[in-house]
């Protein structure tokens, strides 16, 4: 039995990953897209390889939709999130799931009430290449980690895009930030005692975010540095620092599915190690991991995971309003 999906907006990176994902999975199907519009659905519906199409609405009324993938602008995740939760649909929404920590608290709240699972689409983490980083610091080759230090920037400005479209939940942090910081938790396997944040802010755009650094102090003096910005030169990468070696993740969070991937890792000043990855569809490997959990195969408490990082992304909100050094210890 395959879990079957309704899409919630017919956007880009549903199309580029999503859908191709889903229809290459054996325990997945796309059933049905909606769209604001009819004939945008029907259109996208036709190009996708999808028989059925209609409204948001008519996807969460549709019985067979077991789950949907929204893929809307991160300000209106809450509101669909919600209804579909509501609806009796399984939720993976797209990262970043929403626009605060009391926004996220209610859409865990209401999906756990409606008995059906919530899921960031943060795919990169279903990467195998950083189960080979972490293997590497459980087997100590990299020594006492000291820094985690990375980098998500592109070259896009299109200004009237809905990434930088500040009620629409625009921004870089929103966008870009969540991968380092999300990233820095999962390498250090530890969440940060405080966090310090400067936003760059376009005034001329609503004073939305375009540039966002992020430092992050994790327990035993360790320290991530997460830098995200928009109008820069492509960069998707994080680095480790240890006592004992040093290592760099080249393609960390957007990798295609035709795509290997390297670890570079210094064995002395002069000589470095290759470990190379894939290629491999880590979008797929994320939906396998949500539907193997609906099916009770596997556990997985995303929604913990997710109330961790939105805990952080708040932070960082808070620390660039306020110009302050923020405690996670502040949120309950
Ligand atoms: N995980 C990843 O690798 C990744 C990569 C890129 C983006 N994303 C995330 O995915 C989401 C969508 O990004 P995208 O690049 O696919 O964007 P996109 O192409 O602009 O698609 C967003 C869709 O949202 C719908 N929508 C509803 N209200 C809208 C409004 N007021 N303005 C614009 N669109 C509206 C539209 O669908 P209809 O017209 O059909 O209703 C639109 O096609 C965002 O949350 C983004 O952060 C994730």
């Amino acid at each position: 039995m395959k879990l079957k999906f309704g899409i919630i907006g017919c956007g880009r990176i549903a199309k580029k990953t999503m859908i191709p994902a889903l229809n290459s999975s054996e325990i997945a199907e796309l059933t049905m897209v909606g769209s604001r519009s009819l004939e945008k659905a029907k259109k996208y519906s036709k190009e996708v390889g999808c028989d059925s199409y209609g409204t948001y609405e008519n996807v969460l009324n549709n019985k067979d939709v077991e789950a949907v993938y929204i893929s809307l602008p991160i300000g209106l995740h809450e509101e669909w999130t919600i209804k579909a939760a509501k609806a009796g649909k399984h939720v993976l929404c797209e990262k970043t799931l929403t626009t605060s920590f009391e926004s996220t608290k209610k859409m865990v709240e209401v999906c756990k009430e409606n008995k059906v699972r919530l899921m960031e689409a943060l795919m990169f983490k279903y990467h195998p290449q950083h189960k080979k980083v972490i293997e590497l610091i459980e087997k100590d080759v990299l020594g006492e980690l000291i820094t985690f230090q990375g980098l998500h920037g592109s070259p896009f400005f299109e200004k009237d895009s809905i990434r930088l479209n500040k009620k629409l939940g625009g921004g870089a942090l929103n966008e870009m930030g969540c991968y380092p910081i999300g990233a820095s938790r999962m390498i250090f396997n530890e969440e940060p005692e405080s966090v310090y944040c400067n936003f760059k802010k376009d005034l001329e755009l609503g004073g939305v975010d375009i540039k966002a650094d992020v430092t992050l102090n994790y327990p035993n003096g360790k320290v991530a540095f997460c830098s995200a910005s928009f109008n820069a030169y492509y960069r998707v990468d994080y680095s480790v620092w240890g006592t004992k070696s040093y290592l760099k993740v080249n393609r960390a969070y957007a990798v295609p599915s035709h795509m290997k991937t390297t670890i570079s890792r210094s064995i002395d000043d002069t000589t470095t190690e290759e470990i190379v990855t894939g290629p491999i569809d880590q979008t797929k490997l994320m939906i396998e991991e949500f539907c193997r959990v609906i099916s009770h195969e596997k556990k997985n408490d995303f929604e913990k995971d997710l109330l961790l990082q939105a805990k952080v992304m708040e932070a960082a909100r808070m620390s660039d309003k306020e110009n302050r050094v923020v405690y996670i210890s502040e949120f309950k």
